[in-house]
């Protein structure tokens, strides 16, 4: 029988709870359609950083490259670990380690699930870069604590990051309905996203089939509200994608069923698997965490895996379930009757 090694990262807060949910509902698609999923869970979190001062143990990178996939919760716990520790010892140094550039994040509304917005229907695919850009992390301070304090955080673009980012799109865009919306501030930012819109022009050469849009990235947050249908596969940097996928979760009913796959494309390393969503610490004992994120990011890395038909499965079941109304609504019913009901959709 067919195996695959999973790495389990719960984390903090709802990660806990949610990533169970998922595994449960993982292993039983995997019975169903004959392969195994075999789970080593890492207790890596800000609970673990309490304990000995690392958010995961210095060969916690080369311990999870052996992985076929990671499945991760949430992490960050700001009142006890500052974000900017939590976030920078785990999460983010696994999405570069690995390579993971593709910040996959499908929009759609689920079957009874209503959105705040008058769209009935769409179906938008953001695709964030996950490794550079705003987020590289390059930058310092000096005088410290003085008048003359400074902060710099440099935004690093590079050829080669910006090209794969966009032809991963252009592709996604092919396999899709042949749309490509980029995303930029060429108008206000004149070096790194008017370069960003020159490789969008040039790769456009390519993929005469797909109809490509330049926007900035105010137009878009806007369009996603007011046209939302109109829109196919959106690719971003990596913190105008983080923006907008949060606004993508919000039109999509809420953070609780905004999924997201972080795609290593040329599987050189492990890809990760996590909700949009937080750890959200203020409903982190209640029980009522929507699990339906973290489930469609597990259906995610099936698909991932080439376990095509157990992902659909996956999927129909979480439709299936939310068609009756069970987690369409926040607080409506507890993390474990949602699961029950998507589990027992997949019989
Ligand atoms: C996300 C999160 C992270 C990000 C945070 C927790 C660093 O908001 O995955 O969208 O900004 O990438
Ligand atoms: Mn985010």
């Amino acid at each position: 029988m067919k195996s695959y090694k999973i790495a389990l990262i719960p984390g903090d807060g709802i990660g806990v709870p949610v990533t169970e949910a998922a595994w449960e509902v993982l292993g039983k698609a995997a019975r169903g359609a004959g392969f195994s999923l075999e789970g080593t869970t890492f207790p890596w979190s800000c609970d673990f950083y309490e304990r000995t001062g690392t958010m995961m143990p210095a060969d916690g990178i080369e311990t999870l490259r052996s992985f076929d996939a990671i499945l991760l919760g949430a992490v960050g716990w700001p009142a006890r670990v500052p974000d900017a520790v939590s976030l920078h010892g785990l999460l983010l140094p696994i999405r570069k380690a690995f390579v993971q550039y593709a910040n996959f994040r499908p929009h759609r509304l689920l079957p009874g699930v209503e959105g705040p917005l008058r769209a009935g229907a769409f179906d938008i695919l953001c695709i964030r870069e996950n490794t550079e850009g705003e987020y590289s992390g390059a930058g310092g301070r000096v005088h410290n604590g003085t008048d003359d304090e400074v902060a710099v955080e440099t935004s690093i673009f590079t050829r080669k990051g910006v090209e794969r980012i966009l032809r991963f799109g252009f592709e996604e865009a092919r396999r899709r309905r042949g749309k490509l919306a980029s995303v930029t501030k060429s108008n206000a930012q004149k070096h790194s996203m008017v370069f960003w819109d020159e490789v969008t022009t040039r790769l456009a050469a390519d993929y005469p089939d797909v109809t490509v849009t330049n926007y900035h990235i105010d137009a878009m947050a806007a369009r996603m509200v007011m046209a939302p249908e109109s829109l196919d596969v959106v690719v971003a940097s990596n913190l105008f994608g983080d923006i907008l996928t949060d606004l993508g979760a919000a039109i999509q009913g809420g953070l609780g069923f905004a999924a997201s796959a972080n795609i290593n494309p040329d599987r050189t390393a492990p890809s990760m698997f996590e909700p949009v969503h937080g750890s959200a610490p203020d409903i982190a004992h209640l029980g009522i965490a929507n699990p339906i994120a973290a489930i469609w990011s597990g259906a995610m890395m099936l698909e991932h895996l080439g376990e095509r038909s157990a992902a659909a499965a996956v999927m129909a079941a979480i439709e299936a379930a939310t068609a009756r109304g069970i987690g369409t609504e926040p607080g409506k019913h507890r993390t474990t009757e949602i699961t029950a009901a998507v589990l027992a959709a997949l019989a």
